[in-house]
């Protein structure tokens, strides 16, 4: 009797909890949710699995779908979305099988890498987050959105918010850098820039947040090696821009090749499920990445029958590309294995996609050719790219006010860079179309007219290993190999005895950093360091203007050369924004989103570390039995958020408005900030906290805020900062969010080594 009424309790306990979770979807969206109710209802298993199914595109060609394997698929309902298909036309042909060829006509959904830009190519991300500019990032996607969906697309694999701290790891150009604050702004930008307030409309593109989760931490920052941290270092570094885009709303999470906790992403129930769906409230679908299902029979989990079950049950919704899923779950279904309740909820979070993209309302609502005429690479598009890009170089040196460059007399353009349309859009450029980019010869071309003469060299190859050549070419080689390298350097060095000036173009090829482009070496390649030492001893002066993806060691070059002009990869319009700072068209105004160490053995080298229990004081040599190197100091080459400008910013003094405060009060921080210089420009004002004394150790200090001010030359401004104790919150050791009482350290300044401070206490 006692166990009947337990069990009768029990069942209604289950219940109550299964309908309440229930009505609150119903809630969310009742006509979607019975929409969806009744099309589940006529699925046959096998149908509701191929919703589960990504397959690549494969040589699918327009006019083709019908006879192709896919074409197949499709017909039969066994795919659900297909990734990378470009063209509008392509895409419209391949959604006419699925709604006019298949039993249910669901539509399929389309989905792109559309990372930094689509056909109007914006620069790479990293350099987009040194803009410190928010509503710009917004701009790019919302861009970005308008072209892709013009084209077909209504899904991108993006933003890439993978915290990254090993400049090794090519995929530090995707992200937003070093800095959880910083990458958490971005990622809600990115978020609300692609999706805009209204996933059905037919120019905007659900996005999907990636790659879920600490792909970045990958060990000796080589591409998909394992990571292993602490839950207090991943929810306080690692994990806040995902939950950012989570919280902004984000449609869609790609899980990461990686392990976490030593279970491969895509099959690890704590992180798909436990955390992002209990603890975070995520209602989209969970895709994985390329062939990560499969990949984790490699790493060690079984077969492919095994992972698939592991994955779905684990809470992944789709397969992309592998087809575990497609292949096995039907068996591991009669097996016991995976339950029906499992398929039929990851089959309605794909349908729940498509119905708020409108798929199901017009399946061509992203199909319209006339928009792709009109609305892809317009003249407003390039010329918001060239504005963008400008705001995103970083001076990094300016000796002697050597930039900007007059507009008069020779200047000797040298580098492999300096005439390479094909390598100014940086990697993940599926839609550029290379001859719209601008190479700096180009831009500088356009930006003087008559004003100057331009005088070309290559000077040096990307590399001169033809073989490595390859590698970051996509097997094409780039390299020019007729001469050695000592006779590009004599004919360089030719063209700079002639002239007023030299500007030296080198760095990374853009394949260089990306997927699968992890460096052993992070400085300037092959033999780019001999020609700018060649260069130098013209006695000319040189400016150096460097394209990279990553941090580079570049001790000697910021020892050597006068003025360095960090452009990253800029896109489409690289050229000519690049002679716009470099003419003084635009002032710069970018600030580093990562630390450049001296050299490798320093990493991970991060502003945001912790202090130790015997730590060196900054910028100071060696002192035996502190936590320093023998042969390197503990500093980096340059700093986070590091940048300069062609004016001059002084910062005042600190005033804080009490340094005695209670938890309901908060703290108002001033400082004025002067442009002593002779030009108009914009400063990225940062503020950093530190909390003295924790319950677990703290940072030596956090980007807690910034602001970027443009002021006139000679203006001054007072920059305002509130805070209040939700700020001073991180995850103490029982993985709770909350702030603790005590001493905190404010400081502001313009970099996070250059800072105002002073301390306050704070009490509860
Ligand atoms: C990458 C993802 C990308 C996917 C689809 C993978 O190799 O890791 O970032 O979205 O391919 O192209």
């Amino acid at each position: 009797m006692k166990f009947r009424i337990f069990f009768l309790t029990t069942c209604l306990a289950i219940h109550i909890a299964f309908t309440y979770a229930q009505n609150a979807e119903v809630q969310a969206d009742p006509k979607m949710h019975f929409f969806i109710d009744d099309l589940m209802k006529k699925m046959t298993i096998q149908e509701k699995i191929g919703q589960l199914n990504l397959p690549g595109s494969g040589d699918i060609t327009t006019g083709q779908t019908t006879n192709s394997d896919i074409g197949k698929k499709i017909k039969e309902g066994s795919v659900g979305g297909l990734l990378n298909v470009k063209s509008v036309t392509k895409i419209r042909d391949v959604q006419k099988v699925a709604v006019e060829e298949s039993r249910l006509k669901i539509p399929l959904i389309f989905g792109m890498d559309v990372i930094h830009g689509y056909q109007t190519t914006f620069p790479i991300p990293l350099a987009l987050a040194s803009s410190f500019d928010m509503a710009m990032i917004e701009q790019t996607a919302r861009i970005a959105a308008t072209e892709a969906t013009a084209d077909g697309i209504c899904w991108t694999f993006s933003p890439m918010v993978d915290i990254a701290r090993d400049p090794r790891w090519g995929r530090v150009a995707e992200g937003a850098g070093e800095d959880a604050f910083l990458g958490s702004m971005v990622a809600r930008a990115y978020v609300h820039g692609y999706q805009g307030d209204d996933l059905s409309k037919n120019n905007t593109l659900m996005a999907c947040v990636k790659h879920f989760a600490l792909y970045g931490a990958a060990e000796g920052g080589r591409d998909y090696n394992t990571t292993d941290m602490s839950r207090i270092r991943m929810y306080n570094e690692y994990l806040p821009p995902y939950y950012a885009a989570v919280e902004a709303g984000v449609g869609s999470v790609m899980t990461s090749f990686n392990e976490v906790d030593g279970i491969p992403a895509s099959g690890n129930r704590w992180l798909l499920t436990d955390l992002l769906r209990d603890q975070w409230g995520f209602n989209g679908f969970v895709v994985t990445d390329f062939t990560a299902i499969n990949e984790m029979t490699e790493h060690g989990m079984g077969d492919l029958q095994t992972v698939s079950a592991m994955a779905l049950r684990a809470g992944t919704d789709m397969d992309m590309v592998g087809e575990g899923f497609l292949t096995t779950l039907e068996k591991s279904l009669k097996e016991g294995k995976v339950t029906i309740e499992q398929i039929d909820k990851a089959c309605r979070r794909i349908l729940e996609a498509k119905y708020k993209l409108g798929l199901f309302e017009d399946p061509y609502r992203y199909c319209e050719p006339n928009r792709a005429k009109t609305e892809i690479a317009t003249d407003d598009h390039f010329n918001a790219a060239r504005e963008i890009a400008s705001r995103t170089f970083v001076l990094l040196k300016n000796e002697n006010q050597l930039l900007p460059l007059a507009k008069k007399g020779k200047i000797a353009l040298v580098g492999p860079l300096a005439n390479n349309p094909g390598n100014m859009a940086g990697m993940w450029a599926v839609a550029t179309d290379h001859r719209q980019s601008v190479s700096v010869w180009q831009g500088l071309k356009n930006v003087l007219g008559t004003d100057a003469e331009i005088h070309y060299a290559r000077g040096a190859n990307f590399v001169e290993d033809p073989a490595l050549d390859k590698r970051i070419n996509y097997g094409a080689s780039v390299g020019d190999y007729s001469r050695t390298p000592e006779e590009m350097i004599a004919e360089a060095v030719s063209v700079a005895s002639q002239c007023d000036v030299v500007v030296a173009v080198v760095g990374e090829a853009a394949e260089m950093s990306g997927e699968c482009s992890s460096r052993s070496d992070i400085s300037l390649p092959g033999h780019q360091k001999a020609l700018l030492k060649a260069l130098l001893d013209t006695g000319k002066p040189v400016v150096m203007v460097l394209f990279t993806g990553r941090p580079l060691t570049m001790t000697w070059e910021q020892k050597n050369i006068p003025a360095i002009l960090n452009v990253w990869f800029g896109g489409t319009q690289s050229g000519n924004a690049i002679a716009d700072v470099l003419f003084g068209v635009v002032n710069p105004s970018g600030k580093l989103p990562v630390t450049f160490p001296q050299n490798v053995g320093q990493i991970p080298l991060y502003y945001n570390h912790k202090n130790t229990g015997r730590p060196l004081p900054e910028g100071e040599g060696f002192h035996k039995f502190l936590s320093n190197y023998l042969d390197v100091t503990n500093d980096p080459i340059y700093p986070f958020g590091f940048g300069l400008s062609y004016t001059r910013f002084t910062y005042g003094n600190l005033i804080l408005d009490r340094t005695q405060l209670t938890e309901n009060q908060s703290l108002t921080a001033t400082i004025t900030l002067t442009n002593s210089g002779n030009y108009d420009g914009a400063e990225v004002v940062q503020l950093y906290i530190r909390d003295l004394v924790g319950s677990v150790t703290r940072p030596v200090k956090e980007l807690k805020g910034f602001q970027k001010v443009f002021l006139k030359s000679g203006e001054t401004k007072t920059i305002t900062f509130i805070i209040t104790p939700e700020d001073l919150k991180f995850f103490n050791d029982d993985l709770k969010f909350d702030w603790e009482p005590g001493e905190f350290v404010i400081m502001i300044g313009g970099n996070s080594r250059d800072v105002k401070s002073a301390t306050v206490t704070w009490t509860k």
